[in-house]
């Protein structure tokens, strides 16, 4: 599965908001060292560096493509291709910044303690992860995927993501370990202009990734077809043909 940074900042504003909501919560005053994993195309890795002007600040991202467009965009920064799972930067940090990405790394009850082990004294874990699979949006990408001539292609595509966890599970993982934890989910209606083709158009972009992989371009434009079509009953079109798209996402800000 190949993530594509030109497909992924189509809709960056709306992807950005979460981002600035949990910079917003991190009380940390004086972050000198600190990471973005899963920086994707540098975008939140921006938002980190208007933050902290003077902190020194590397990027991590498992996405050749993304790393490249993450140093187009901020040449002054380190970036590094990197998987999250095997990452070895002992730090210290006072800030590890993911945001949008530990749903794609398995094992949260290992990693969720391991990256706050990483953390200087009074630093933090910022973490946001959408909480949107049982959305129509994902629950018709498996409905479609179980029902068509690639079913069996397609049979382990739900499981490239890890299943995002209740708030009472993260707060139980990591209390005990840390000084402080604050934890809250959000639902946003991003309004999209375009109908149920914007929102095939912002899924491809990140969760419908696992399942176009697999498939031969001719499958693709069939199960993207099915997919719009069923989208088009779920998220209804407004008169001028705007579609609400709901989107629930859980935040941590974790203080060691
Ligand atoms: C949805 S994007 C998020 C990008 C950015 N952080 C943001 O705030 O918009 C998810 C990113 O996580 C990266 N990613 C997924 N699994 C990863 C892993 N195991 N290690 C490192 N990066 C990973 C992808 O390559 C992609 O760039």
């Amino acid at each position: 599965m190949s993530w594509s940074s030109a497909q992924y900042t189509k809709f960056e504003a709306e992807r950005n908001r979460p981002i600035g909501d949990l910079l917003g919560r991190i009380r940390a005053p004086d972050v000198r060292k600190a990471a973005d994993i899963g920086c994707g195309p540098g975008n939140s890795t921006e938002a980190l560096r208007y933050r902290y002007r003077h902190a020194d600040i590397i990027g991590i991202d498992s996405s050749p493509d993304m790393i490249a467009a993450a140093r187009k965009r901020l040449p002054a920064l380190r970036f590094e291709i990197d998987d999250i799972a095997t990452w070895r930067d002992p730090g210290p940090f006072d800030l590890i910044l993911s945001n949008a990405v530990l749903h794609w790394v398995p094992d949260h009850t290992a990693l969720m303690p391991a990256l706050c082990a990483r953390l200087r004294e009074g630093g933090c874990l910022a973490v946001q992860m959408p909480d949107n699979l049982e959305e129509p949006a994902h629950s018709l990408m498996r409905d479609i995927a179980a029902d068509g001539p690639w079913a069996a292609k397609l049979a382990g595509a739900s499981r490239a993501r890890t299943d995002v966890r209740d708030a009472n599970y993260y707060y139980g993982l990591l209390r005990g370990r840390v000084a402080a934890i604050d934890i809250w989910r959000t639902i946003y209606f991003h309004p999209l202009a375009g109908g149920a083709a914007a929102v095939v158009e912002w899924f491809k972009g990140s969760g419908l990734l696992p399942f176009l992989a697999p498939l031969d371009p001719a499958e693709r434009e069939m199960f993207l077809a099915r997919y719009e079509e069923a989208l088009a009953g779920a998220y209804p079109e407004l008169e001028d043909g705007t579609v609400l798209l709901p989107f629930p996402r859980l935040f941590m800000v974790v203080t060691r």
